[in-house]
């Protein structure tokens, strides 16, 4: 065997110095390869090769992040827009009187246009992205105006809604985001100064105190989450924050970002300083530009002030905050697949045990918390865990953020304690259905929620509810009238699942695909016989044997709506076909 020295041609200059400005880092390697895109020539095969060179990394780990994540692309082009097919921005298209020219032809050929998974722009619905720049809502009739610089209409939640109580969202419109003077002539870091009075445990025991559950789904509690972390004798300990938010109907982690970005600082810092921690790790979405430079600007300003950096306030603790972009992969939200991505590589979910609060980022003790739970905690710092628990008539203590899309009136975003009931979100929130509109379904909790449908309205909503049929996940609710097909809605649902699998494992894998496509035919009229049982026979395979959350919830919203929706499951099958 010969032992031929591999001889690379130069790195070219300009990929030298965007590798420069990473420190040679190859845990940055994903943050590089997306920065060499945004240059003219593109991310070219030599560019990626160049990379791998210069930061010491095999060129086949370069070419498997730039085939994962889908803000990425070995082809080349200048301008790129990125049109959601998500659940809601597909609800308002199909419902939209006109459907239009398609995107490609609306546009020249300057511009390449990509479909996306949900953009996290669900309140904005049919959503955009031109290049790093959200906009909606917007139509394919729009997209000229739209690659010449319009962007919709933004949200606006300055007023609250009869029946909120706001807490997280208080500040909503009435502080500049990005001015620290005005964060902190409200209060905002009055959460921390209260902590540092404290010992790190007794901040932890207050948090405890308070029944925190966290807000990204799972409903962990909080407190006992530090209380792992802190315990662990090895540092660094470190604070990770998920701001990934790419499950389709969810939007709050933006809203809180970009309304108070120093609130959510706060809540990191605090979670430091109770865990004896030394650095943080946002990881943000691709997809969130404006708000991780937003973020980066607080941070600056939160430097500035003595508020984060070496011996914070005089007290002796010392802390970094630092934003990680992700680019475009729904499983970068599971918090093994997001430490794995932390660390430069592709986002593959990791074997547990070990949990990340033993063994997370680069091995280290690692709190993993969702934004909406790190903006809760200053609160409960100012004002103590009996407060919070006193905001809530219901067994779950606090505020939650909730999300209500569809065919409501006025859908968006709101605050309110726990123990709601879809009637509630609809009716006393959501402004009630739209004129004509008879409410047959909702998704309930995000894209691996369930599908319910009125027998459930009267349920009270919390993190254990699901048992009852009825999810609370991350607080979303898309209510859909009689004039959705539940068969085509739960074929979007599995198209959004086939693509974002990672495809590590095959029951995953393979069986989101054969999902697809049993409820592609059903869908469009050409089902077989027995298509409904071999779709309850892939879930059940895929819930059994896929190796992570992802895989393991695709069969809740398909078992719910199979259940609630038989009858029409059972039309879309042919009798005369049967499955070979
Ligand atoms: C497929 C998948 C996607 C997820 N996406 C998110 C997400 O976008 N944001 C989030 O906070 N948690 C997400 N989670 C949950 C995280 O794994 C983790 O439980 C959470 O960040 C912990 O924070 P919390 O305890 O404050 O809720 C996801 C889980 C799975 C299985
Ligand atoms: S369940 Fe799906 S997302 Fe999770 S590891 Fe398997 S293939 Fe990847
Ligand atoms: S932005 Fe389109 S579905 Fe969420």
């Amino acid at each position: 065997m010969t032992n031929k020295k591999i001889k690379y041609a130069p790195v070219s200059p300009e990929v030298e110095e965007i590798a420069a400005g990473h420190g040679h880092n190859p845990e940055a390697l994903l943050e590089i390869l997306k920065e060499i895109q945004t240059h003219p020539a593109g991310l070219s095969k030599a560019a990626l090769t160049d990379a791998a060179h210069t930061l010491k990394v095999p060129p086949h780990k370069a070419y498997g992040l730039a085939t994962f994540y889908s803000m990425l692309t070995l082809e080349e082009r200048r301008n790129v827009l990125r049109v959601c097919d998500g659940p809601v921005c597909w609800l308002k298209r199909a419902t939209s009187k006109n459907g239009g020219p398609a995107w490609s032809s609306e546009v020249s050929d300057q511009w390449s246009v990509e479909r996306s998974s949900c953009l996290g722009l669900c309140d904005r619905a049919p959503a955009i992205l031109v290049n790093d720049e959200q906009a909606g809502p917007v139509t394919a009739q729009d997209a000229r105006k739209a690659c010449q610089g319009w962007r919709g209409v933004p949200t606006d939640y300055s007023r609250p809604r009869a029946g909120e109580v706001r807490v997280m969202s208080a500040l909503i419109g009435r502080i500049d985001p990005d001015s620290i003077d005005d964060a902190i002539a409200n209060d905002v870091y009055g959460g921390l100064k209260s902590a540092l009075l404290k010992k790190p445990g007794e901040v932890i025991a207050e948090v405890e105190a308070s029944g925190l559950q966290g807000r990204g789904g799972a409903g962990f509690p909080v407190g006992r989450k530090w209380k792992f972390v802190a315990a662990e004798e090895r540092t660094p300990r470190c604070i990770v924050c998920n701001a990934d938010e790419s499950e389709p109907l969810i939007f709050k982690d933006r809203v809180l970002i970009e309304t108070n970005p120093h609130q959510l600082l706060e809540g990191i810092i605090i979670a430091g300083y109770a865990c004896s921690a030394s650095e943080a790790w946002i990881y943000i979405r691709g997809e969130y530009e404006s708000q991780a430079r937003r973020l980066e600007n607080a941070i600056r300003q939160a430097e500035s002030k003595n508020l984060l950096g070496e011996n914070i306030l005089g007290s002796g603790f010392s802390f970094r905050i630092h934003v990680h972009r992700g680019a475009g992969a729904y499983i970068c939200g599971e918090e093994t697949a997001l430490l794995e991505s932390l660390e430069g590589k592709r986002g593959e979910p990791r074997l547990r045990p070990p949990y990340p609060p033993s063994y997370g980022f680069r091995g280290m003790p690692t709190a993993v918390n969702n934004v909406e739970s790190f903006c809760a905690v200053p609160h409960i710092l100012k004002n103590g865990a009996g407060w919070w628990k006193s905001l809530s008539p219901y067994s779950t203590p606090g505020t939650k953020m909730y999300m209500v899309l569809g065919h409501v009136k006025n859908p968006g975003l709101f605050e309110a304690p726990f123990g709601l009931t879809l009637r509630q979100i609809i009716d006393d929130f959501g402004g009630g259905m739209q004129t004509g509109s008879n409410f047959q379904f909702a998704l309930c909790g995000g894209a691996a929620g369930t599908v319910v449908d009125e027998s459930l309205l009267d349920i009270p909503i919390d993190f254990a509810s699901s048992q009852k049929g009825i999810s609370l996940g991350a607080g979303a609710f898309l209510i859909c009238d009689r004039s959705v097909s539940p068969v085509a809605f739960l074929r979007e649902l599995l198209h959004f699942f086939a693509v974002e699998s990672c495809g590590k494992c095959t029951p995953c894998r393979v069986g989101t695909w054969r999902s697809l496509e049993i409820l592609d035919r059903m869908a469009n009229g050409l089902g077989l016989n027995g298509d409904t049982d071999e779709l309850k026979t892939l879930a059940a395979l895929m819930q059994d044997s896929s190796f992570c959350g992802l895989g393991q919830s695709v069969p809740i919203p398909m078992r719910s709506a199979l259940s609630h929706f038989e009858a029409e499951f059972a039309r879309s099958e042919s009798p005369m076909e049967t499955r070979s």
